[in-house]
């Protein structure tokens, strides 16, 4: 039997593992707290840990697992911008489920996006309490405007496609655009010139931090509806306020928050938020915020456990080789040990 701590676990997240770990003689040992450096001793005794978005797996975090004989940190999400990969090479392998359901990500930015430019979210409060004024909630047709994707992998493509049936023009842009997909490519600036709606599907990198900032915003047009499901440092918070209050962006669908990690996938209902910016951006009739629910589908969440238990199992088994392992060497000029058909180290 395989050991693994579970960090971060919901109630939504048991069913799943439990049924396909059980299957695989794989043993989940189920945390509520997140993993970071108070809570890492948790994982002593097991062979693997599981983690989500918001756990911290630093260089740190990552020693000391190494130390409690850890092999395996595997990553329950596509992103993994939370773990310091480079540290955990020759140390602690790491695997992370890169697609369980493109759909559910791109099908939550549309839903965002015609919640927010038809105004449902309102009507909706509105008919429950049989207020049936139309006053205020005139929206815009999808159909002729021009949408902006930065990011064209298996999310953005899934979106473009969506886009593309509400009769939309789909620019984009990508550091590694799509060959034979008839996208239109364009620079990150003209897209930020052009576009009436701007979703962003890349992931977050030192390069990608803060893409729309201030000065991104200066070159949008009066009115543009940004939507970003991917993770919430893409965008400069304060700025995107700012340019709220100035009445320069016309909408914000937002799934995922920069200082997201204690506050969203709680329930923070009995409670005074110490978060400023993000209240502030609640409170604008034009923002729409969900928190991190983009994945939560019935079909990603089988996805993730299948896929996750099948992680596991190949790293611990046979030749140790994992598909879906993450390490920083591979396909670099500093080789790992993939190359040779081998694990990374
Ligand atoms: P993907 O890896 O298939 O596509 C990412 C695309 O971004 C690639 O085409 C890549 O070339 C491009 N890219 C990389 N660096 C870039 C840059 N500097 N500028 C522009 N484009 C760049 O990833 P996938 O599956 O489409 O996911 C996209 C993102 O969605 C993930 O990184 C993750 O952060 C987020 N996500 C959010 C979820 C949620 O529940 N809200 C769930 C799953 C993913």
């Amino acid at each position: 039997m395989i050991k693994v701590a579970f960090y971060d676990a919901k109630a939504y997240d048991k069913p799943s593992f439990e049924r396909y770990g059980a299957l695989h003689d794989v043993s989940f040992h189920f945390f509520e707290t997140k993993l970071n450096e108070d809570t890492v001793a948790l994982a002593k005794g097991s062979d693997a840990v599981c983690v989500f978005v918001n756990d911290t797996v630093n260089e740190k975090v990552i020693d000391t697992l190494h130390s409690f004989g850890v092999k395996l940190i595997a990553l329950r999400s596509a992103g993994y911008n939370n773990v310091d990969v480079r540290s955990a090479f020759g140390k602690v392998h790491v695997v992370h489920v890169p697609s369980y359901s493109p759909y559910a990500v791109a099908e939550h930015a549309i839903a965002l996006l015609l919640t927010s430019i038809r105004r449902i979210h309102k009507a909706y409060n509105r008919t429950r309490e049989f207020n049936f004024s139309l006053n205020g909630l005139t929206g815009f047709d999808l159909h002729g405007k021009t949408v902006g994707v930065v990011g064209t992998g298996k999310i953005g493509r899934i979106f473009i496609d969506f886009c593309r049936g509400f009769g939309m023009r789909v620019i984009a842009y990508d550091r590694f655009p799509a060959e034979g997909e008839g996208i239109e490519y364009v620079s990150q600036d003209e897209l930020f010139e052009k576009s009436d709606i701007i979703s962003l599907h890349c992931p977050l990198t030192d390069e990608t931090h803060h893409l729309i900032d201030k000065r991104a915003i200066e070159k949008m047009k009066k009115g543009v509806v940004i939507i970003n499901t991917s993770r919430g440092a893409l965008i400069d918070a304060e700025a995107l306020l700012e340019g709220i209050k100035d009445r320069k962006i016309g909408a914000a669908c937002l799934d995922v928050y920069e200082e997201e990690a204690d506050i969203f996938f709680e329930d923070r209902s009995g409670h005074i938020l110490n978060d400023e910016l993000l209240s502030r951006l609640i409170s604008m009739p034009n923002v729409i915020i969900t928190s991190h629910q983009a994945f939560l589908t019935e079909e990603a969440l089988n996805n993730i456990a299948e896929t996750t238990v099948n992680n596991i199992k190949s790293c611990f088994e046979n030749d140790g080789i994992c598909d879906n392992e993450l390490c920083y060497r591979c396909g670099k000029i500093e080789k790992c040990r993939k190359d040779r058909k081998d694990k990374c180290f």
